[in-house]
């Protein structure tokens, strides 16, 4: 909090115009809003303040660190597995245990390989010390499967998560925790994967494919993981290093003019991807679990934590050449510096002969647009300015000025019918909004230049919004009982920021 003491002066009426003004603004009003709510009634894991830790920053330049799967044990139109969340170790320093939690014993956890119309069943075993469960983050599955808080796996027991994935849901989705005020700890501690639901008649099918599960670490002096502080309950914690499947900017190489489809995630707590990439160009295809309607060209792409991307991506023609994907800059508003840009991996082109160009498909199978002309059925009202710990309950995160309560219905809609939403982030920093069980499309934003933008009229689950920003989307819940919507950066869902949608049948 030391950038709090010479934070300028709020400054007085009006909306934040520019990112730098939004950045002031925040800075100034939050002293308050902190020292309201400083006894904080949190129920995570909370450290004091600890300086900075030294350089504790695991070696780079390893080779390409591909994602162990996890094993179907069925034939085909089934995926049975066996999936463990238990304590372990890695070495992220050289000769030093780090003590994580993992399923299957890495992290990230397993890559999740099936297809559309597969019939999964997984069990799960909880071998934690405390609550968990597993939370299938954008799929279509029945609520009574979906790792609700309302349904947790008692350490050392175990449940079945079963459900077929739907003709239509091919994508790239995650599965991580979503125990009731645990689950930051669980993620940043180890617990996440990348599930990915192919399709038979997939028009991308034939360009290899790379994973970039995206993770972020803290170490504290003695290589072990951090807890998080007042700073991360606040803002959303975001590591010192950022990990690509689990490795220090990792390297590898390709074929020069290769072409290339990426599934990147952002399974960080916090942390806001803004990616470039250096070398070539590169397409979005898809955003989270669903294609856009067509190949976009882009030249930089925001992943707000748990959100994901599909880019297509090619090589430079001439051999030891680089492609480099990093970030740049992003002010998420948050009162914390803007985190520093960093390298995330390096792909070199080899000797090889140039390979021609791969002409991509003109359209991809988005889902069909829902309904114009659907009535106004919610207005979700994001805050994060709550002043804390009333006789209400009510902390400083809060949606519709409440915080969560997993008794409580907060929205009720009917099975199959969609509606149109207005969300409105009335905070001052970004919020990724999450929904469970559904993609919706995002039909109308006040932001400027939202015409421009990939996301306009694309679906997807998780959607960011900027302080003051307004958006209308449309959504349809196919199946019946309990979901639930929150602020994706964790920190900011365990303290509230949730609500539940009960879906009538
Ligand atoms: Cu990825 Cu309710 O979460
Ligand atoms: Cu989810
Ligand atoms: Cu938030």
């Amino acid at each position: 909090m030391k950038k709090l003491k010479d934070a300028p002066p709020p400054i007085p009426g009006g909306e934040p115009a520019d990112a730098v003004r939004r950045r002031l603004v925040f800075a100034g009003i939050a002293t308050a809003g902190l020292a309201g709510c400083g006894g904080g009634s949190s129920g995570t894991h909370m450290a004091a303040e600890s300086p900075p830790a030294p350089n504790v920053t695991a070696p780079t330049g390893s080779g390409w660190p591909s994602l162990p799967m996890l094993q179907n044990t069925s034939g085909p139109g089934q995926f049975s597995a066996a999936l463990t969340a238990s304590p372990t170790t890695a070495n992220f320093l050289p000769g030093i245990a780090t003590q994580i939690l993992a399923y299957n014993g890495t992290t990230p956890g397993p890559m999740i390989d099936a297809y559309e119309g597969d019939a999964v069943r997984i069990r799960f075993t909880n071998r934690l010390d405390q609550d968990t469960t597993v939370h299938w983050h954008g799929l279509p599955v029945p609520a009574s499967e979906d790792g609700n808080p309302m349904n947790p796996v008692a350490p050392g027991t175990s449940r079945d998560y079963a459900y077929t994935l739907p003709i239509g849901s091919a994508g790239t989705y995650w599965y991580h925790p979503h125990p009731h005020e645990t689950t930051p700890e669980q993620v940043y501690r180890g617990l996440a994967g990348i599930f990915i639901v192919r399709s038979r008649t997939d028009p991308l099918a034939t360009l290899p494919e790379r994973l970039v599960v995206i993770t972020d670490l803290r170490l504290d002096a003695t290589g072990q993981i951090a807890a998080n502080t007042a700073t991360d309950l606040a803002n959303g914690r975001e590591g010192d290093q950022v990990l690509v499947n689990g490795a220090h900017q990792p390297v590898d190489t390709i074929a020069p003019g290769a072409t290339e489809r990426w599934r990147v995630l952002d399974a960080t707590n916090g942390r806001y991807l803004r990616l470039v990439l250096d070398g070539g160009p590169m397409w979005v295809v898809a955003l989270d679990g669903c294609s856009l309607p067509g190949p976009m060209a882009v030249s930089e792409l925001l992943l707000a934590p748990g959100q994901r991307a599909e880019v297509v991506v090619r090589a430079p023609v001439t051999s030891g050449q680089k492609l480099v994907l990093r970030t740049i800059a992003y002010n998420r508003g948050a009162m914390v510096p803007i985190a520093p840009p960093v390298k995330l991996l390096e792909i070199t082109t080899t000797q090889a002969a140039a390979l021609a160009p791969i002409t991509l498909p003109a359209s991809l199978p988005a889902p069909p647009p829902l309904p114009m002309n659907l009535a106004t059925a919610q207005t979700v009202v994001l805050s994060d300015m709550g002043m804390g710990m009333g006789a209400s309950g009510t902390g400083r995160f809060t949606i519709n000025g409440k915080s969560f309560d997993p008794t409580r219905d907060d929205i009720t809609m009917k099975a199959g019918v969609p509606e149109e939403w207005i969300v409105r982030n009335a905070g001052m920093m970004d919020h990724p909004l999450h929904i469970h069980g559904t993609s919706f499309q995002l039909v109308a934003s006040t932001r400027a230049n939202i015409a421009s933008d990939p996301r306009l009229n694309a679906f997807m689950d998780t959607v960011n919004l900027i302080s003051g920003e307004q958006i209308r989307i449309r959504l349809r819940i196919d199946t019946p009982g309990r979901r639930m919507f929150h602020c994706h950066i964790l920190e900011h869902e365990a303290q509230g920021m949730m609500g539940v949608i009960n879906i009538a049948a």
